[in-house]
């Protein structure tokens, strides 16, 4: 049981005084239902993007304030790029909107902003702003706030193979090429990270979606029906106060 409360606000206060000290070390959000929440009050499905902003600063606040040390959020997943024009543009306006709106923000919680996916293929305008916000937030030792765009696991895992080859190539040949779940794990964009410990998903769909498949090996995965423009730092709480309910076995026995 927890006693302070770092600036939160009473109802997350009252759920993370029921919190066991031992907190996930890596929590990943898989931010889905934007497009239903739109529809379901007869909005563009844009209107739904607009609003899961409201969502991503509250959690991200929330998870900084209770000290989580990484948060990582699938913003625009390498499959996207198949929507429409328009909604691809206004997501880019959207995220680029963000950086710069929320820097203050970070500055004040601590939080250390960084990027996986193929970044260099994103718009130039949006990969100079994301530059300008990590080197900003660079400083910052608290939470690790990691937006995953233009990502999907199985280019992550040919990059990362990719990346051992012709690093043998350049070392002397494929006699010193050395394949091993270690060798793998550091080639992957997340090897400054944390394991994972937890993957949340919203909108109640019980799929990865080629999101962190290496790393979420042994992750706690949290479903919830909220479509994410409803979800906030409390729902975070609620989903930690879920995962220090189960009882992590890694393939072996039960704890006596
Ligand atoms: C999935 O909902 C959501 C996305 C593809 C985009 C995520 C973007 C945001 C939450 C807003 C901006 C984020 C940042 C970091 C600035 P969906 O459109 O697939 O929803 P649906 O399944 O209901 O159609």
């Amino acid at each position: 049981m927890r006693s302070a409360s770092p600036g939160l606000d009473r109802r997350e206060a009252e759920v993370y005084a029921k919190l066991k000290p031992a907190l996930p070390q890596h929590v990943a959000i898989i931010m889905d239902g934007n497009g239903r929440w739109a529809r379901r009050r007869h909005l563009p499905r844009v209107a739904g993007h607009r609003a899961g902003v409201a969502a991503v600063r509250s959690t991200v606040e929330t998870a900084a304030r209770i000290h989580i040390p990484a948060l990582t959020l699938y913003a625009f997943s390498a499959e996207n790029w198949k929507r429409p024009g328009a909604e691809v543009s206004f997501l880019m306006r959207l995220l680029r909107h963000y950086l710069a709106e929320q820097l203050p923000t970070l500055m004040r919680n601590n939080i250390r902003l960084d990027y996986i996916g193929r970044i260099h293929e994103l718009p130039a305008d949006v990969q100079e702003r994301m530059c300008q916000a990590r080197t900003e937030t660079s400083g910052n030792s608290g939470m690790v706030l990691t937006l995953a765009l233009n990502y999907g696991s199985r280019g992550e895992l040919v990059d990362a193979v990719s990346s051992l080859v012709s690093k043998a190539a350049t070392n002397g040949g494929f006699e010193h090429l050395k394949v091993s779940e270690e060798a793998i794990a550091q080639q992957l964009y997340t090897c400054h990270l944390p394991e994972l410990d937890m993957v949340i998903r919203t909108s109640g769909e019980m799929r990865l979606s080629n999101f962190l498949l290496w790393q979420a090996a042994y992750a706690e995965i949290y479903v919830t029906e909220k479509l994410w423009p409803d979800f906030r730092g409390i729902d975070l709480l609620t989903a930690i106060l879920e995962y220090q309910k189960r009882e992590r076995r890694y393939g072996g026995i039960s704890a006596q």
